[in-house]
């Protein structure tokens, strides 16, 4: 990056008598992060120019001078040649005063009919569109890590928790694809999103619209837009795409976090659920026993910076007053971390998830230690007869013996449990068992391996 340009070679320095102070110059100057937006740029300035050219604003060999002009800044930009400079403030400038500097006196009219204002925006939807592209891809393929780990656990049974503490037994497959629930909402969020975000500013000019004879659709087909936008000073001050997406994506990051805090409760020695290969994890420079599982952490710590990346884009964009104000300048760090964090935990995450490594037998014994079929024996007594409420007061007592004796209710003996209710019978065995538990939840979006193996069936095909 440099800074030496003087304030005489600015684009709008006409007006101006003195330069622009140092310090203000760098503090304005947002070319330090807007340049990852030159690809978008370019292509904006091109179809920009094509269509000028369509409407006879310009001639068709200035338009072809133009468009090889960009072609040949793009390449310079991206083998690394391109000089950026700070005194031409942001991506835009530097990128038409090159063209300027190489084609000459024509690079100066590719900016006729058009503003800075309508042209971020565009940029902008031009980024977020294609991002959104490649997180919806790399959200798919966690979902379908997701769906394969849960197939493979559908008989898998594991302790189902409420309030952190022992409830029902579950199948560890069941309890993936309530993981799996949360990301089919985020999906459809983002695609919703998308749809905002693919309409075209282009045209709007500074606010005002433009006197020269545009054809917005033409610009708007060219950039794969799905239409012109309507209005020209809510045009070049709409930021609600770029919030709805990091809405989109504080929700996405709310549900890794919880995914996140159960594979650390998981991967400890405590509970001994699961195992995440050691390239997942990491050691500790003092305690030679300890492998963290620092993914999962870091990714839960993650949210905290798209969550405020939200709140963010919300606040800047809070009691402005049309039409576009300098003030949007603050929307591109927020957007462009959001993206890149919500990218690196996908890509963690959907590497991460069909390494999972079930320990069945810790879940196993797990469930069984909590008095976990404790709701099937009630619903056993309401089946011989009792009202439920009694039948929940039978197995408490039942409950309390167990804990007295350090014994689960399958590790009685019919005669201890008939003391309890006398409606009890050998065949109480068949509800106390884990595997019999699940097996009972046998419904749509029930807990049973069959009902697990079907509902990955209709994800796969709606996915
Ligand atoms: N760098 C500016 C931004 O990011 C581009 C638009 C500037 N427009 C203006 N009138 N100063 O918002």
């Amino acid at each position: 990056m440099t800074d030496q340009n003087k304030s005489a070679e600015k684009p709008w320095g006409g007006r101006f008598t003195e330069p622009t102070d140092a310090f203000v110059e760098r503090f304005t100057a947002s070319v330090g992060f807007d340049q990852r937006l030159y690809h978008h740029d370019i292509t904006g300035s091109i179809a920009h120019a094509t269509m000028l050219a369509e409407v006879g604003v310009l001639t068709v060999e200035e338009r072809d001078t133009i468009i090889d002009g960009l072609k040949a800044v793009k390449a310079d930009i991206e083998a690394g040649t391109f000089q950026w400079s700070v005194s031409l403030e942001d991506v835009h400038m530097n990128i038409e005063a090159r063209l300027t500097d190489r084609i000459g006196i024509t690079g100066k009219k590719l900016h006729t009919g058009r503003s800075r204002n309508d042209q971020v925006a565009t940029d902008i939807r031009l980024y977020l569109r294609d991002e959104i592209d490649v997180i919806a891809e790399e959200l798919k393929r966690l979902q379908t890590g997701l769906l394969d780990l849960a197939e493979r656990e559908a008989d898998t049974i594991m302790p189902g928790f409420t309030h952190l503490q022992t409830a029902q037994p579950v199948t560890f497959g069941h309890h993936l694809l309530a993981w799996y629930e949360m990301l089919v909402r985020d999906a459809e969020r983002l695609q919703d999103c998308r749809k905002r975000v693919n309409v075209m500013p282009l045209g709007a000019a500074a606010l005002a619209g433009t006197t020269y004879p545009i054809d917005r659709s033409i610009t708007a087909r060219l950039l794969g837009f799905d239409r012109p936008s309507e209005n020209s000073l809510d045009s070049v001050s709409d930021r609600d795409f770029a919030i709805e997406f990091c809405s989109f994506a504080a929700l996405l990051m709310t549900h890794l976090s919880r995914f996140s805090e159960e594979l650390v409760l998981w991967t400890s020695a405590q509970f001994d659920f699961i195992d995440l290969p050691d390239r997942f994890c990491t050691g500790s420079s003092i305690m030679p026993q300890k492998k963290n599982p620092d993914v999962p952490e870091l990714v839960r710590g993650k949210t905290g910076r798209v969550n405020g990346h939200l709140i963010s884009l919300l606040t800047l964009m809070k009691s402005q007053p049309l039409a576009y104000n300098k003030d949007n300048q603050e929307d591109k760090e927020p957007l462009f971390d959001t993206v890149d964090t919500v990218k690196g935990c996908l890509k963690a995450y959907a590497d991460m998830i069909p390494a999972i490594e079930a320990r069945a037998d810790n879940m196993r014994v797990a469930a069984k230690r909590g008095f976990s079929t404790a709701t099937d024996l009630a619903d056993y007594l309401v089946k011989k007869g009792v009202a439920f409420r009694d039948a929940h007061e039978i197995v408490g007592k039942a409950v309390a013996f167990g804990v007295a004796e350090s014994r689960d209710l399958s590790e009685m003996t019919t005669d201890e449990l008939k003391r309890f209710s006398d409606v009890i019978t050998e065949d109480v065995f068949d509800v106390l068992t884990l595997d019999g538990s699940v097996q009972a939840r046998d419904h749509l979006g029930g807990t049973a391996p069959d009902q697990v193996r079907a509902a990955v069936t209709r994800a796969r095909k709606a996915l």
